[in-house]
């Protein structure tokens, strides 16, 4: 695609570093706007030939100057906001992650009204929801009312309420995926984390106990990120919300299949009983008519892929194990 380039914020992340691997494996330039400056997460699945292309910008999204600066002097034609603070950096700090999630992601629109820029692409998150007990009809819509029970999924909620006033104020379009557990290497923080450090668990040959359970949605980091891309490069007049679909499972599942690539964890790992504070399953009927196809990688080749690229990085000293 000519003249295309990339502004990933947060790119630093897990979901982000996978998005900026398939953008510079295609050949596209790519901007990186995050405050973290080390690109751990990019090492476990890129390599340094493919690191080096990568423009890399320390700089907080929170800072409106330093957004529209950045932005500007990229020349992307194309934005994906994912620089955020998770669920556990939000309780610790509700008023930085105000700060962060809220604040930035304005700034984020801001900067693309004032540079011209008319498409958006950002992530909010299954937490705008409520329980399943919220969801006695099952199966919530995208558009089902919003009960976050956390406030990081109150800030989300309250993107999606930005996006939604820049389209009716200044027609900039956006498209918004709403991740569920995102697993896979790079996920190493965060509420829904733990899924993926039992699989480097596994790498390791150490026992693991995941800290809650029930049924979820487990998306495989590298079909997440290619979602976002598409979307990127989706038109679409108006501000669109949309969940998305993975594997849907009990974590005793996803134990199984961890145990089924590595024979030798079998009774080595345990999950609580505890559920998420989300619906179990989400209705996702209007992603194929925004984005057609999305990539759908399974649970088995998920968790083989992940445990394969943890085994040579815990051993050339890129990860290191630590419970
Ligand atoms: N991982 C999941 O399961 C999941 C699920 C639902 C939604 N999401 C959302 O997807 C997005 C990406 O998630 P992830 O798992 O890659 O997160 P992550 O925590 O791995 O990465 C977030 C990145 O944002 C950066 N960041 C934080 N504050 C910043 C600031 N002030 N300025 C610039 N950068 C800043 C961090 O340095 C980090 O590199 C986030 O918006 C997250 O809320 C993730």
């Amino acid at each position: 695609m000519t003249n295309e380039h990339f502004l990933v914020t947060g790119a630093m992340g897990c979901i982000g570093a996978w998005v900026v691997r398939n953008l510079i494996q295609e050949g596209v330039p790519t901007t990186v706007l995050d405050l973290a400056g080390d690109a751990h997460r990019m090492r476990l699945i890129m390599s340094a030939d493919e690191i080096a292309q990568v423009r890399f910008v320390t700089g907080d999204i929170a800072d409106l100057p330093t957004v529209e600066r950045v932005l500007a002097e990229s020349g992307a034609t194309r934005i994906i906001h994912l620089a955020a603070l998770q669920v556990p950096f939000c309780k610790a700090d509700p008023s930085l992650g105000a700060r962060v999630n809220v604040v930035g992601t304005v700034n984020v629109f801001e900067a693309a009204k004032r540079q011209g820029l008319r498409h958006m692409v950002y992530a909010s998150s299954v937490a705008v929801y409520g329980s399943s007990e919220d969801y006695p009809e099952g199966l919530p819509s995208h558009d089902a009312p919003l009960l976050p029970r956390t406030h990081y999924g109150v800030y989300k909620q309250a993107n999606e309420g930005t996006a939604r006033i820049y389209w009716q104020d200044d027609g900039i379009s956006s498209i918004c995926l709403r991740p569920y557990t995102v697993y896979g290497p790079g996920r190493d923080q965060g509420l829904t984390s733990s899924p993926t450090k039992a699989m480097l668990a596994a790498a390791v040959g150490q026992p693991f106990h995941i800290p809650f359970g029930g049924r979820g949605d487990f998306q495989f980091v590298d079909d997440v990120a290619k979602a976002f891309i598409q979307s990127a490069r989706t038109s679409f007049a108006g501000a669109v919300v949309l969940n998305l679909r993975g594997s849907v499972l009990h974590m005793r599942e996803i134990i199984a299949a961890i145990e089924e690539a590595e024979p030798a964890m079998r009774g080595r790992l345990s999950c609580d009983d505890t559920t998420l504070p989300f619906p179990e399953v989400l209705d996702i009927t209007p992603v194929a008519a925004v984005l057609g196809q999305v990539p759908q990688t399974t649970l088995a080749d998920g968790v083989a892929t992940t445990i394969a690229i943890f085994k040579p990085a815990l051993a050339d000293g890129r990860l290191t194990w630590a419970k």
